[in-house]
């Protein structure tokens, strides 16, 4: 029978299980809320690891997390496979990025050559390199990039896994919704909520759509590429990733709204993208089209850190468009800033405070 715990975690995503499996580790007594664990936006996320191919124009100390995060990922990864006895499928195949017509190419080549300024590992190839690495891809794809870097791991993997990891290391999950900060007693309340930290915290997160497909292979054997790509197909930015399993998740639509209806143009859109880059997706069952809600924030990067004005609430949350990727740092960094007291002076970019003068948006 658990007594008063020294942490309580609302919200059973990967973050929040991360940080559950974390502290549960450090000896600390866990609780972790959710009544649907897993089911927000990492049910949809595709799972890539782009620190690079996702270092988006002025968003510098965002890329610097992100690669941060991402260098951290193997041993995560093989810790977790340790102390859950599950693979969360992680993949080093690295990423493609292509243009299949020239504006496409010339829009893609624009971005590359800005992380190739940072010095982030990103390579043009000649669009015979890209089709010997490649050769399911489309003969119309006029050329691309390698970022050998980029890697993946499947988000309906990694939930179970961190769940048995923090169950294992004593956190105990309490199926039910908290409406406020007060309907949990703890020493520290973790918000890891999604987009459910606006209404929790007050803070200006905003929910973002994304729509994505999943397909499978037929027979059930592994799809005929290996890489990660992300393409660019008469202007429709998209992304194909492949899975052992047959699986190709094909996303994301980039809307803001807050519903997660799946619209027939998202999906003619998607697809037709899909299949201008490669084929063979064509004959490919669609086995699932659905829609979830990234938990934006004004500048994009992640909320992490103590709630100003509520003393032992720790807020982590805000991961929009890398919630996979950014799950070790975010566990590391609250685990540390719980156990210690101390922030790290990484955290320093994405401390709650910088909203200062934002609006609230609950
Ligand atoms: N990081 C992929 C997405 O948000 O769609």
């Amino acid at each position: 029978m658990l007594t008063r715990p020294d942490v309580a975690i609302v919200g059973a995503g990967p973050v929040g299980l991360a940080i559950a499996w974390r502290c549960a580790s450090r000896g600390l007594r866990v609780t972790v809320h959710d009544p649907a664990p897993g089911s927000g936006a990492s049910h949809v996320a595709a799972g890539m690891l782009s620190p690079v191919a996702e270092a988006y124009f002025g968003e510098h100390e965002l890329t610097a997390l992100l690669a941060e995060s991402a260098a951290r990922w193997p041993r995560f990864a093989a810790d977790l496979a340790e102390a859950s006895g599950a693979d969360v499928g992680y993949r080093a195949d690295g990423t493609l990025v292509v243009g299949l017509t020239a504006d496409d190419l010339a829009e893609a080549r624009r971005l590359w050559s800005y992380q190739q300024g940072l010095g982030l590992p990103i390579t043009p190839l000649r669009p015979s390199e890209l089709r010997d690495r490649e050769p399911a891809l489309a003969p119309r794809v006029r050329g691309g990039a390698v970022a050998p870097g980029d890697h993946q791991v499947d988000p309906r993997r990694l939930v179970p896994a961190l769940r048995a990891a923090a169950g294992r290391a004593g956190a105990v999950l309490r199926p039910a919704r908290v409406g406020a900060l007060s309907d949990v007693d703890a020493a520290v309340t973790v918000v890891a909520a999604g987009c459910g930290a606006a209404a929790l915290t007050g803070l200006p997160v905003r929910p973002v759509k994304g729509q994505v497909l999943r397909l499978r292979a037929p027979g059930r054997g592994a799809p005929d590429f290996r890489h990660v790509i992300r393409g660019y197909a008469d202007g429709e930015s998209v992304y194909l990733v492949p899975r052992d399993s047959g699986e190709v998740v094909v996303g994301a639509t980039v809307e803001e709204r807050a519903d997660t209806e799946v619209t027939a143009g998202a999906v003619l859109r998607l697809l037709r993208a899909a299949v201008d880059l490669v084929p063979e997706l064509a004959e490919y069952d669609l086995v699932e089209a659905t829609a979830g809600l990234r938990p934006g924030t004004p500048d994009n990067a992640p909320i992490i850190g103590p709630l100003p004005g509520r003393p032992g609430v720790v807020v982590a949350t805000g991961h929009h468009r890398h919630g996979i990727v950014l799950t070790p740092v975010t566990a590391d960094l609250v685990t540390e800033l719980i156990v210690t007291g101390e922030p790290d002076p990484l955290l320093a970019p994405f401390t709650p405070d910088r909203f200062g003068k934002e609006p609230r948006w609950n």
